[in-house]
């Protein structure tokens, strides 16, 4: 079963197992994007198994692994022991909450020399809680929000659990981030000027790690996940 499903040119992305994030089921994505030299950029890993190591290695050689916030850990050990010579990068908060990994490199509000060019990326700031970074994949003008966006199917989480999330604004026809984390958002000037420069992107698709992206008009659909910034 092919595992991989192509998301435009030289970006895939990859559904992984349900986890449990404080009782709540939620499902998780990864993106692979294969960068002009063949290396591939790993963002939010998802678990790894047998079938899934085969399909990417079929794509080319991991060469980094990308957590884009400090909640999306959990495989990150996996895949460097698979991929040892995979560089590991950090979102702020990261290497002091899991102090267990040895992190190669930060990520910030420029894109390393490894993808400049053909990823861009920002840190989208604005709230002590949590900071996230945004990527943006040129060739496939796609941004990838891992946390910022969630936007679950109706139905997707039951009985008490279905009234919080839809409280919590991420299960459709609401989406964006939860509630909670929006409401931490304390210097909104910062927030809009990040929500500025993904916009000037222009994305057409947008991937998220939680139910539902794009494949087209994503800045409409960005504008929308984001009213509660305006
Ligand atoms: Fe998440």
């Amino acid at each position: 079963m092919t595992r991989l499903l192509p998301w435009g040119e030289d970006l895939w992305i990859v559904d992984g197992p349900v986890v449990n994030f404080f009782g709540f089921r939620y499902p998780t994505r990864m993106a692979a994007i294969r960068l002009s030299g063949g290396k591939l950029f790993i963002w939010s890993p998802v678990r790894l198994d047998g079938e899934l190591k085969e399909e990417i290695d079929a794509l080319g050689a991991v060469a980094h692994l990308v957590s884009p916030n400090k909640l999306h850990h959990l495989s990150l050990r996996q895949w460097k022991e698979a991929y040892p010579s995979a560089q590991l990068h950090a979102p702020p908060g990261l290497a002091k909450k899991r102090r267990d990994i040895r992190f190669d490199a930060t990520l910030g509000n420029e894109a390393p020399s490894d993808w400049a060019g053909e990823i861009d990326q920002l840190c989208f700031g604005g709230s002590p809680a949590m900071a996230e970074i945004v990527f943006f994949h040129r060739k496939s003008r796609t941004a990838l929000f891992c946390d910022l966006i969630e936007h679950l199917p109706r139905g997707w989480f039951t009985g008490w659990r279905g009234l919080v999330a839809r409280l919590d604004g991420i299960v459709e026809p609401d989406f964006g981030a939860p509630r909670e984390w929006r409401m931490t958002f304390l210097d909104r000037k910062l927030a809009r000027l990040a929500l500025g420069r993904i916009l000037d992107w222009h994305p057409g698709q947008v991937v998220i790690a939680h139910g539902d992206g794009v494949r087209a008009d994503g800045e409409a659909f960005i504008r929308r996940a984001f009213r509660w910034l305006a």
